[in-house]
């Protein structure tokens, strides 16, 4: 990816939508009838998957919105229990789960995304999840699945480097690792799809707030993080997929209020 110069100016105006007034519609590939990509990156051969509980199976008692949102706050600090693979199952449907399959490019999902687009995968670096070795793994929201990527011989300490030396990243129980794959959004927003990408993104660790609220669990967007050793980690190419969010994720003491800010 070639690096542009970024001034205030540029910055700024980003975040208008001024590019919209700019793009050509009749041009992008909706328009001119490519097919939109997947939703979903394809599963590797001989991959091992594990499926996961799904929402009318799991024990996960229902919440109070308005007490979790309340409550919410970012955290640092997590104790040492595992969680369970339902726990696990519940923030990832909270997150990014799917509610409707059109066809295999368009699902509706438990998260709002500009055109329906939804342009994010789920890497989870696995440190305590109860049933599952430490590793990295990926989310099939279409199957409510995950699938191992591969062992990573000291994951803890990569990540953290990879967080720019934010050591709770590599203390969670897990920790989630959003890229984007902006060609989905691309097809039908053209170069209109950075800004709603950034917004969607928010979306998604909301939702993660929210719903770590309602287990005992707590998380802490990070974005500042290594963007080469990020993507190494998760083994994406940089261009067409790369790192934009991260949010580890553990059980929290009792509410540790103001305390580790
Ligand atoms: C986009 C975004 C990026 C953030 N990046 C980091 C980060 O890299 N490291 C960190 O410790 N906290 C990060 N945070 C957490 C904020 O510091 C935190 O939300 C803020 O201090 C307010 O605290 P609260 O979330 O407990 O209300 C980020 C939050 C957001 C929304």
């Amino acid at each position: 990816m070639n690096k542009p110069t970024i001034t205030t100016e540029s910055g700024r105006y980003f975040l208008t939508d001024r590019i919209r007034e700019e793009v050509n519609f009749r041009t992008t590939p909706q328009s001119r009838g490519v097919r939109p990509p997947p939703v979903q990156k394809p599963i590797p051969a001989n991959s091992r998957i594990i499926p996961l509980p799904s929402r009318d199976s799991w024990c996960i008692p229902q919440s109070d919105l308005q007490t979790a949102i309340a409550n919410r706050e970012s955290h640092r600090q997590f104790t040492t229990e595992s969680i369970s693979l339902e726990e696990l199952a519940f923030l990832l449907w909270a997150t990014q789960g799917v509610r409707t399959v059109f066809h295999e490019a368009a699902v509706l999902r438990t998260v709002p995304s500009a055109g329906c687009r939804h342009p994010f995968e789920t890497y989870l670096a696995v440190f305590r999840v109860a049933g599952l070795e430490p590793g990295l793994y990926r989310y099939l929201p279409v199957d409510h699945a995950l699938v191992h990527e591969r062992d990573i011989p000291n994951l803890s300490a990569h990540l953290t480097a990879a967080c720019r030396g934010q050591a709770f990243a590599g203390q969670a129980a897990v920790t989630f690792i959003w890229t984007a794959v902006t060609a989905r959004t691309e097809w039908r927003y053209a170069e209109a799809s950075y800004k709603v990408i950034a917004l969607d993104a928010g979306h998604v660790c909301q939702n993660l707030y929210l719903a770590c609220e309602a287990i005992g669990c707590g998380t802490c967007a990070i974005a500042a993080y290594n963007q080469s050793l990020a993507d190494e980690l998760v083994a994406v190419d940089g261009n067409e997929e790369f790192t934009v969010y991260i949010a580890p994720v553990g059980k929290v003491p009792e509410r540790s209020g103001m305390a580790d800010r």
